[in-house]
C-alpha cells in the first residue's frame, strides 16, 4: 500500500489507575491531552516534542511512540514507513497519570489510523498490544476507551469493560514536584497479603463501581484499600500524609496509579474545592492542582491531509 505522505492526528487523555481499591483493574480517563501529529515519510523515524519531556525524551526509534507504532506494524505483518512525529505533551511522566500508557496508545492509534483502510486494528487488538508493551492493563484501558475502565485478563489475554460515570463525581488530581518510578513502587509489594485485606479490597471494588456510576456519596469508603498503598508510602511520604490528611477530613483521597500524584473523587464541586484548599494549605512538596472533567470519549484518531513529505 501506498503509505508515504500519510498523515493522522492522535489526542490520548492522561489516566489514573487502581483508584483506591482495584489494583492494575480500574483506569478512569481524564480530559487532559498529549497530541500528536505523525507523517509516513520516506527516511528514518524522528520525533519532535513540545511540552512535558522536551529535551528529555528519545527523538529517534527508540522514542515510545515510535517503538509502539512499529508493535503495531508488526503485529499486522506489514513494514513501517518512516515516522515524522510532532508531539504536544501535557501528561507529567513518572507522576502516575498514565504518561506511558498515553504514549504506547498514540502510537497504536496512530498506527491504526496509517494502516486504515486497508488494514483493520480493533480495539479488542490495540488493547492487547498496549498492554503487551505497558505491562498490565489499567491505564492502556482508560486511555484508549475513555471513562471508567474495569480490565482483566483470561489466560494472559486483556479485556476491558467501559463504563459511563456519574455526573456528579467530580475528579481532582494534584501532582507534586517529584516522581516515582512505577518499577520501584512495584518492588515495595509483598508476594502475598491476608486473607482478610484480600477480602476488604473485594468489597470496596465492588462498592466502587456503583459509588462512580450510581452513588457518589459512597466514594469515600469505596476507595478503602489495603493492598498496595501503604506498602508504597516509603516511596512517597509527602504524598501518603497529604492523602492520610485529606481523607481525615472526609474527602475520596487515593495515591493516582504508582504516584506519586493524588486523584481526590469528589462528590459534588463545592467538596472538591474543600479538597483543593487542603492541598493549597499543605507545606512540602509543590503541588500542582488540576480540576478535571473525566474523558468520555478515549483516545481519538483523525486523517488529515495526504502531505508530499
Ligand atoms: N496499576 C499500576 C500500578 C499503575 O499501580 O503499579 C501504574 O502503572
Amino acid at each position: 500500500m501506498g503509505m508515504i505522505g500519510r498523515a493522522v492526528r492522535v489526542r490520548v487523555p492522561a489516566s489514573s489507575a487502581n483508584l483506591g481499591p482495584g489494583f492494575d483493574s480500574f483506569g478512569l480517563a481524564l480530559a487532559v491531552y498529549d497530541e500528536i501529529e505523525v507523517t509516513a515519510v520516506d527516511g528514518p523515524c524522528r520525533v519532535e516534542v513540545e511540552g512535558v519531556g522536551a529535551g528529555e525524551v528519545a527523538t529517534d526509534e527508540t522514542n515510545l511512540v515510535v517503538r509502539a507504532a512499529a508493535h503495531a506494524f508488526q503485529a499486522v505483518g506489514v513494514p513501517m514507513p518512516g515516522l515524522a512525529i510532532k508531539a504536544r505533551n501535557v501528561i507529567p511522566h513518572g507522576g502516575g497519570l498514565g504518561s506511558s500508557a498515553a504514549a504506547i496508545v498514540s502510537g497504536l492509534v496512530a498506527a491504526k489510523g496509517l494502516l486504515a483502510p486497508e488494514v483493520e486494528l480493533p480495539a479488542q487488538r490495540l488493547l492487547e498490544l498496549a498492554t503487551e508493551l505497558e505491562g498490565h492493563p489499567d491505564n492502556v484501558a482508560a486511555a484508549l476507551l475513555g471513562g471508567l475502565t474495569i480490565a482483566w485478563t483470561v489466560d494472559g489475554v486483556p479485556r476491558a469493560k467501559q463504563l459511563i460515570v456519574h455526573r456528579g463525581v467530580s475528579p481532582l488530581v494534584c501532582t507534586p514536584d517529584f516522581s516515582v518510578s512505577t518499577e520501584h513502587a512495584r518492588s515495595l509489594q509483598p508476594a502475598s497479603v491476608p486473607y482478610e485485606d484480600a477480602v476488604f479490597n473485594l468489597s470496596r471494588s465492588a462498592l466502587l463501581v456503583a459509588a462512580l456510576v450510581q452513588s457518589p456519596e459512597l466514594l469515600f469508603e469505596a476507595t478503602e484499600d489495603r493492598l498496595h498503598q501503604d506498602y508504597r508510602a516509603e516511596a512517597m511520604p509527602a504524598t501518603y500524609e497529604l492523602v492520610q490528611r485529606l481523607r481525615a477530613a472526609g474527602h475520596a483521597a487515593v495515591v493516582s496509579g504508582a504516584g506519586p500524584s493524588i486523584l481526590v473523587l469528589a462528590s459534588d464541586p463545592a467538596a472538591r474545592a474543600e479538597a483543593a484548599a487542603i492541598i493549597a494549605a499543605s507545606g512540602g512538596a509543590a503541588w500542582e492542582t488540576r480540576l478535571l472533567a473525566v474523558d468520555v470519549r478515549g483516545a481519538t484518531v483523525i486523517p488529515l491531509p495526504v502531505s508530499a513529505a
